[in-house]
């Protein structure tokens, strides 16, 4: 076996018959070159097109606001009503025709949302403010349940469109983030539990996509730089969320940690994944500056995750997996600095 060949063993989800052919994903990417109101263009679909054609086996779409008060930035991409669905299902078909899985990643800002685009102030768990963003305000009781029913709508038109999967975006600071961060939810009611938020959209998403759907959730334990102390979340409380949303309906974990996979958490060597499967049997897709694909062969030979969500390589080069396949990992494209940064502009670098 060469020592890349683990890249290319198939992954399952832990539910439903769904397997992606290979271990590596492409992480979900807001590219902000959606139309002003959040429709798929055909800009995004060779986006998608290029990666599924370029080997990957699983794309998770980039997040999508599931409510207008939740749209995080201009021209990125919606599920906010049911016009969306054809702009996804043509999505998935294009994943589909190149033997990739796809589904769409739930979104929701909160406090992250710029009154700007939503021409009124964001909402949060409580009134509150990030370090350089306005101030938002606490959300009430009744929108609380609109938003998560909003999740759950969201997640009905990712089923209607054909998605493999679909995937709840419960990191980086963003609304369901907000509620699970002690540093920001201040509430008295029983949305101040900690996990009361996230646990409820996940229910209500299951609840509306089946038993044979697998729902990913992606978390963070930090909200915006690696050592932020910001989320003071201890193993034990890492223990009670893992736990709470496995019963409410998580099959596979999305863990995000941002700029570097390696580093341990909680003042230990040991990474985040691997305090996940103290607590979780659960597959794990991981994220954070996985490069190379010996690298990545690495960290998955290694037991670290079961999942490889690769970002910024995927944005450069959009044939990495078929390149590492084919022997070609010496013609991958590297990343340069921040020259990927220009797919803001409409350049695809990864072409
Ligand atoms: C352009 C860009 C857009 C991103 N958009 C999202 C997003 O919509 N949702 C999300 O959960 N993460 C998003 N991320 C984070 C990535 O999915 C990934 O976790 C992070 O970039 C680390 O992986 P990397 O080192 O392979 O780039 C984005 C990253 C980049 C570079």
């Amino acid at each position: 076996m060469s020592n890349l060949d683990v890249l290319f063993e198939p992954f399952s989800f832990g539910r439903g018959h769904k397997i992606a052919k290979n271990r590596i994903f492409m992480g979900p990417m807001t590219i902000n070159q959606a139309t002003e109101d959040g429709h798929i263009t055909p800009w995004v679909k060779d986006w998608y097109r290029r990666r599924a054609e370029g080997g990957v086996g699983t794309i998770i779409g980039a997040a999508a606001f599931v409510s207008q008060n939740g749209r995080g930035w201009p021209n990125a991409l919606g599920i906010s009503d049911d016009s969306f669905t054809p702009g996804w299902a043509e999505i998935v078909q294009i994943a589909h025709e190149h033997g990739s899985l796809f589904g769409t990643q739930l979104f929701h800002g909160g406090a992250a949302s710029p009154s700007s685009l939503l021409g009124h102030q964001a909402v949060s768990a409580s009134e509150w403010a990030d370090k350089d963003g306005e101030p938002a305000r606490a959300l009430s009781a009744t929108e609380i349940e609109t938003i998560i029913e909003e999740f759950a709508n969201g997640a009905r038109r990712s089923v209607e469109a054909g998605c493999d999967f679909v995937e709840i975006h419960g990191a980086h600071g963003y609304l369901v983030h907000q509620f699970w961060r002690r540093d920001i939810n201040h509430r008295t009611d029983e949305w101040g539990d900690p996990v009361a938020f996230p646990a409820a959209v996940t229910r209500a998403v299951r609840a509306v996509i089946g038993d044979s759907i697998p729902l990913l959730y992606r978390f963070s334990v930090h909200a915006d730089v690696p050592d932020g102390t910001n989320n003071p979340v201890t193993p034990d409380e890492l223990q009670h969320f893992l736990v709470t949303l496995e019963a409410a309906g998580v099959d596979t974990w999305d863990i995000s940690c941002f700029r570097d996979s390696r580093r341990g958490y909680f003042g230990s060597d040991v990474l985040l994944p691997d305090w996940v499967r103290q607590f979780s049997t659960k597959p794990r897709i991981v994220a954070g500056n996985l490069v190379t694909p010996a690298d990545t062969a690495e960290y998955l030979t290694d037991g670290h995750a079961e999942g490889a969500a690769l970002a910024k390589s995927l944005i450069v080069d959009a044939n990495w997996v078929n390149k590492a396949r084919q022997g070609k990992s010496a013609e991958i494209r590297a990343i340069e600095g921040d020259q990927w940064m220009s797919i803001f502009q409409g350049n695809d670098p990864g072409a």
